[in-house]
């Protein structure tokens, strides 16, 4: 297993520091930094009538929500994993741990500015978080559960982004190139970051017990939904931001609108199989994917 570990490992050393590598002025204020099958109020029937200005303003405010979602979870995981320091851990796992840290202060620093730009810097972009994060602050990195709430946080991101970056080509609508690259930039780190945690979750899976395993299980598919709802949800405050006047209303209808469900859902796809595929195994063998 610390085989993986070590290419991943490898495959960091040449740290890119994000934040010099996006294109900032390539940046097109006439351009929406998300094609619109992806921006949240596309699913009601009110953006039919929205200005183009509002819909470009609705486009940000949503990429926004998804760099604040990456910024909880990237500060998250750094707390988690320096809260021991790394004294008594085996040489692939830490290095793999503190290139993490490097990456993900990266991209943090990448999220803050685009936040920023779209105007929403100190305005709370996402939904209720302190179940989440009471939960995540008492796993112990030493634990297979801890790895995979980090797998579900960075897969649901990783995938809503990836689907915005497809949208972008399929729909042939012309996006932000700083906010594609944006995507793109953390996609290229995320997809390292998952395969080293699935790697962490096969390390430690065999000190974790069957029955711990489907408690987690259960506890995970119930804290799924919330962190769906906590990400890819607008705030009311977001949407007043906006200029909406019903944002309670809106929210509302966004949350119980089906289509969105429906993105929602299939953004948590890989992680719901992960766990299933991990925590209703038997042994802590490593198995496929
Ligand atoms: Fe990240
Ligand atoms: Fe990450």
């Amino acid at each position: 297993m610390s085989g993986i570990l070590e290419r991943l490992a490898m495959l960091a050393a040449d740290y890119q520091d994000p934040v010099r590598e996006v294109p900032w002025a390539a940046a097109d204020p006439a351009l929406p930094w998300l094609p619109d099958s992806l921006v949240s109020l596309n699913t009601l029937p009110v953006w039919q009538d929205m200005d183009k200005s509002v819909r470009l303003a609705a486009s940000r405010i949503d990429f926004a929500r998804l760099c604040a979602a990456g910024l909880w979870l990237e500060g998250l995981l750094i707390l988690r994993v320096t809260h021991q320091g790394f004294v008594a851990q085996a040489a692939a796992e830490t290095r793999v741990v503190l290139q993490e840290v490097r990456e993900e202060a990266g991209h943090g620093l990448m999220f803050l500015e685009m936040i920023d730009r779209a105007g929403m810097g100190g305005v709370r972009l996402l939904g209720p978080t302190w179940l989440l994060h009471a939960v995540a602050k008492r796993l112990d990195p030493e634990g297979a559960a801890f790895w995979a709430m980090v797998f579900i946080g960075e897969s649901v991101t990783d995938s809503f982004a990836l689907k915005a970056l497809r949208a972008a080509e399929t729909d042939g609508q012309d996006i932000c190139p700083t906010a594609t690259a944006v995507m793109r930039l953390h996609h290229r780190d995320e997809a390292r970051h998952m395969a080293a945690a699935k790697a962490m979750i096969d390390l430690k899976l065999a000190r974790t017990g069957p029955l711990r395993r489907l408690g987690f299980r259960i506890v995970v598919r119930m804290l799924i939904e919330r962190f769906l709802h906590a990400t890819l949800y607008p705030t009311e405050v977001s949407l007043r931001a906006l200029g909406v006047t019903d944002a309670a209303g809106m929210a509302k209808a966004v949350r119980n609108c089906p289509k969105r469900r429906a993105l929602a859902s299939s953004c948590a796809e890989a992680a719901m199989q992960l766990i299933d595929n991990r925590m209703t195994g038997t042994s802590g063998q490593p198995q496929p994917g």
